[in-house]
């Protein structure tokens, strides 16, 4: 059965005159469309390293910063007062140095250049170099100045004017907190003006002879 097709498709073929021979090749074909790109390499080795760079311009300055918080050591009130009662001490020490004789007695200086005057000679020469006349204020500073100045007489910073209290106030009418008036001081009988001097034995006396000559000793 299979023979005679064969047979029969063979027959048929001769008459429309097709060779068996393979003909010449045909035009080229046009060109495929590009195939999918494939899977990515492995990763390559690292590169060397480069040179160094060049330096960097210079920065812009800086703000002015905000001034810090106080370090742990505050100073105390104690410390001030001590350190103002000190300045206050070599103020006047340095006005001190200036005299011939200095002695302290507490807080105060007595100062003098061992000058005798009148009593307005005293007053002046106190006043002219911003010291005061010496007014000793308690047996201590009576005695530094009786002793220091071996019983000499000096001038005290008393009221020269009876009126103004019986002698018992000083040249600014302000009552003395503390006094040495010998026996029968200060003198009833003195009137109007009087003034008032340290004398042997530190006692105090008033008298009306304001133009005798006794030492000068200033305080500050
Ligand atoms: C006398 O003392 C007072 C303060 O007690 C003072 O103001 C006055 O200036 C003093 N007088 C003299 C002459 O130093
Ligand atoms: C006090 O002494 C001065 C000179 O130191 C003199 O000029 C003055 O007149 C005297 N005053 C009295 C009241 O003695």
């Amino acid at each position: 059965m299979r023979v005679l097709l064969i047979f029969c498709i063979l027959y048929l073929m001769a008459p429309i005159g097709y060779s068996q021979l393979a003909g010449p090749p045909g035009p080229k074909g046009d060109k495929g469309d590009p195939g999918h790109p494939g899977s990515p390499g492995p990763p390559g080795q690292p590169g060397q390293p480069g040179r160094p760079g060049i330096p960097g311009a210079p920065g812009q300055k800086g703000d002015i910063g905000v001034p810090g918080a106080p370090g742990p050591y505050a100073m105390c009130t104690e410390d001030i007062q001590w350190l103002s009662s000190l300045k206050k001490n070599l103020a006047k020490l340095e006005l001190a140095i200036n005299y011939d004789f200095v002695r302290t007695a507490g807080p105060k200086f007595f100062v003098s250049n061992k000058e005798k005057g009148n009593f307005s000679r005293a007053v002046e020469f106190c006043s002219q170099r911003g010291l005061e006349l010496a007014l000793p204020q308690s047996e201590e500073e009576n005695n530094i100045l009786t002793q220091v100045f071996k019983n000499l007489y000096q001038w005290i910073n008393v009221s020269n004017k009876k009126a103004e209290g019986n002698f018992e106030v000083d040249m600014k009418n302000r009552p003395l907190t503390f006094t040495k008036w010998a026996e029968g001081q200060p003198d009833r009988s003195i009137q109007d003006t009087g003034c008032t001097m340290l004398s042997e034995n530190g006692v105090w006396h008033v008298t009306q002879e304001c133009f005798l000559n006794a030492y000068i000793i200033c305080q500050i």
